[in-house]
């Protein structure tokens, strides 16, 4: 089985750190796929191209969501963060400054902590994630 990367030995890592690892590289394989794409579509002058290229990204797109949403869902300090700083329009680099006070940033019910550390709660089976949350509470944010 391939060792996939891992900076330390894996009998050394939990099985929810190995996934993490797994999602984590399938995420930026997928981006990557996303930017070649792009980049070809671009490029091409033949349209019928153009068009497989643009098919292709736009499918690299939906899979680096779907992963995302999993790693969202099995990393407390991903799904902190995603809810202080997604689908919000205020001014990217006021988000923290407005998670900061007493309002709740995000589409979040809960303000993202101020302290500015970063969790402790590390593993990949950091799923602390409120009752409420669910895929049909992302479809009806704006
Ligand atoms: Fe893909």
């Amino acid at each position: 089985m391939s060792h996939e990367g891992y900076h330390e030995q894996g009998d050394l890592l939990p099985e929810p750190t190995k996934d993490l690892h797994r999602a984590l590289l399938s995420l930026m394989e997928e981006l990557e796929a996303v930017d070649w794409y792009q980049q070809r579509a671009d490029a091409t002058k033949d349209e019928a191209l153009k068009a497989v290229m643009l098919h292709n990204r736009n499918e690299e797109v939906e899979h680096a969501m779907m992963t995302l949403e999993w790693i969202r869902r099995h990393d407390a300090k991903f799904n902190e963060t995603a809810r202080t700083y997604l689908f919000t329009e205020k001014p990217i680099t006021e988000i923290e400054d407005a998670a900061d006070g007493t309002e709740g940033a995000g589409t979040g019910k809960t303000p993202a902590k101020s302290s500015g550390k970063v969790s402790t709660q590390t593993s990949a089976n950091a799923s602390a994630q409120p009752a409420s949350l669910h895929i049909g509470s992302l479809r009806s944010t704006p």
